[in-house]
């Protein structure tokens, strides 16, 4: 499905009823990364899923955004399907964006799962990587893109043994085209610091985090946990960044939990 927000056709999933759970996507990635998640809740939940702009079968990004502006798309989107207070579950980027909800749309958030992300902005050192980043993409292009990107989404026991899931995640960001790989970095870049934020955060919140993840590792997750106060840590052992779609059933099974121990 596809609805016009704020001036472009952003592409959609809504299935199932109940308590709406609200995915939001990593980079260079799509909404097809939660796939293993809509299968497994739809039975159970409002299970929502999104192309932010420039990605999978959403409209190409011609301009600059910011991870605000993505997070005001979602918001926008929500306000179409009549959903007011929602679970959201952001992994990496997605993560980002959902302390850019929390911060600017509060209200809105009844529960949150921050995966595989971090709350510290990009020091001088990764503002730089994500400048060569997107002059790569600029020049060879999402193939690229995915070469360098895999090894840091997926844990080396998934791209030894699991060539399936390789597949998959190099064909998302295959589909990704460059223009959205660059606005992603450049916002990225740009993002504020969200240390400040952990301490304001009240919400049962659920930090999960892949065992193996080496792009936001296990320590920036603990990091979070020991700052947002109704937080728990699940590390999800044989996964690494993509810790949903490498092992959906410790995934789900965790976020079940944490659905039902807070009645959500
Ligand atoms: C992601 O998976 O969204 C990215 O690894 C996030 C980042 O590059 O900081």
């Amino acid at each position: 499905m596809k609805a016009a927000i704020n001036g472009i056709n952003l592409a959609y999933t809504d299935k199932g009823q109940g308590t709406p759970l609200v995915f939001l996507h990593a980079f260079p990635l799509s909404k097809v990364m939660w796939q293993p998640q809509v299968h497994a809740l739809t039975e159970f939940y409002r299970v929502v899923t999104l192309d932010l702009p420039g990605h999978g079968e959403s409209d190409a990004l011609l301009w600059n955004l910011t991870l605000d502006d993505y997070a005001k798309d979602v918001v926008s989107l929500l306000d179409h399907l009549n959903i007011g207070q929602t679970v959201f579950i952001g992994l990496s980027m997605g993560g980002y964006i959902l302390f850019s909800v929390y911060r600017n749309f509060p209200d809105r958030v009844k529960g949150m799962v921050l995966a595989d992300t971090r709350a510290q902005a990009d020091s001088q050192e990764g503002k730089a990587g994500r400048r060569a980043m997107a002059q790569l993409a600029n020049k060879e292009g999402s193939s690229a893109i995915a070469d360098l990107m895999l090894p840091k989404l997926l844990a080396p026991s998934t791209v030894q043994q699991r060539p399936d899931i390789v597949k998959q995640v190099r064909t998302m960001i295959l589909q990704t085209p460059k223009e959205g790989i660059i606005v992603d970095l450049m916002a990225m870049a740009d993002r504020p610091d969200s240390i400040g934020l952990l301490s304001t955060i009240t919400c049962p919140t659920l930090i999960i985090v892949g065992e193996d993840d080496v792009a936001t590792p296990v320590t920036e997750s603990r990091y979070m946990a020991d700052r947002i106060t109704n937080s728990t840590l699940i590390t999800i052992p044989g996964a690494g960044h993509l810790s949903n779609f490498e092992q959906p059933a410790s995934f789900n099974q965790s976020l079940q939990n944490f659905l039902a121990t807070h009645r959500l």
